[in-house]
């Protein structure tokens, strides 16, 4: 039975005001509700609560904002604790669902990556939040360094503590605004895991790529974009910063984050010219 049938067995609510889906973080749930949900949203928050047995606290998610991508949330069924421990990829991650975002939807996203890193790989993940990218590339690859800048003090501290509890050597957490840190090495792969707006960030990428690298574009754009304003905004930093796009290896819609408007990747491999 699908949750949103099971949950409307549950409650007496009509499916139409309930969510078909539900995003799980360790032992949290984490539901968005709209209309009549939202004003039974106790009564939907035990209701998970019931159906889920391993489950502890059942979160409401009510926005993302600003560029720390700070979650808005509120406890609608079970424990008011919302620190948990996730396992994702051979890793685990603590995160405090309250404080930082885990986006479920960049899961495949996440896996993607892993499969592409070749041994002694120097990367760079400008935008490293608690180590989603990161982490699970160190655990799961035989790179050879990893700089991972979070310019978030609280993501920071859950990147740190995440290196530690996954016993993590290669990966140097840096503090700050990825376009004013200095590192001593470029790198052959930069990840841009960051929108809207990561076209802006792109100078930054140039500066820090080896004379021959790959560059993980993500961004946000509407449909009639696609995919020409990525391709152009990507030829024209390369050209800036005296690169050209050698190769798209990828280029695809990672998922829908308004009407025909998508989160999406360009994986684009640069060299000097
Ligand atoms: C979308 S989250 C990271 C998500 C992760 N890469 C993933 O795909 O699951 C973006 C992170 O970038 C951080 N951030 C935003 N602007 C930044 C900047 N200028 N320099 C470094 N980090 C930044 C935010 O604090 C946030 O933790």
């Amino acid at each position: 039975m699908s949750f949103k049938r099971n949950l409307a067995d549950r409650t007496g609510l009509p499916l139409k005001v309930l969510p078909s889906s539900y995003q799980k973080v360790g032992d949290i749930i984490l539901i968005k509700l709209f209309g009549e949900a939202a004003k039974q949203k106790k009564k939907i928050g035990e209701s998970v609560l019931d159906m889920f047995p391993y489950i502890r606290t059942v979160c409401m998610i009510k926005g993302i904002t600003g560029e720390y991508r700070t979650p808005k949330i509120e406890v609608i069924a079970g424990d008011k604790n919302t620190a948990t421990i996730h396992k994702e990829h051979g890793c685990i991650y603590r995160i405090d669902v309250a404080k930082i975002m885990f986006s479920k939807g960049n899961l495949t996203e996440r896996k993607r990556l892993i499969n592409q890193i070749k041994p002694n790989e120097t990367i760079i993940d400008m935008f490293a939040g608690i180590g989603y990218f990161s982490i699970g590339i160190a655990k799961n690859t035989k790179v050879k360094k990893i700089y991972a800048i979070e310019k978030n003090p609280t993501s920071f501290r859950f990147l740190r503590e995440n290196i530690k509890l996954n016993k993590i050597k290669n990966i140097k957490p840096i503090l700050g605004d990825c376009r004013s840190v200095v590192l001593q090495e470029k790198a052959d792969r930069i990840i841009m895991g960051y929108f809207p707006g990561t076209e802006k960030f792109l100078s930054t990428a140039f500066s820090l790529l080896k004379d021959k690298g790959i560059i993980h574009y993500h961004n946000v754009y509407k449909q009639s974009e696609l995919w020409s304003t990525p391709l152009k905004q990507l030829r024209k930093s390369a050209e800036a910063h005296g690169f050209v796009l050698i190769r798209i290896m990828t280029k695809k819609k990672v998922k829908s984050v308004a009407p025909r408007t998508y989160h999406i990747v360009i994986d684009a491999k640069f060299k000097k010219r």
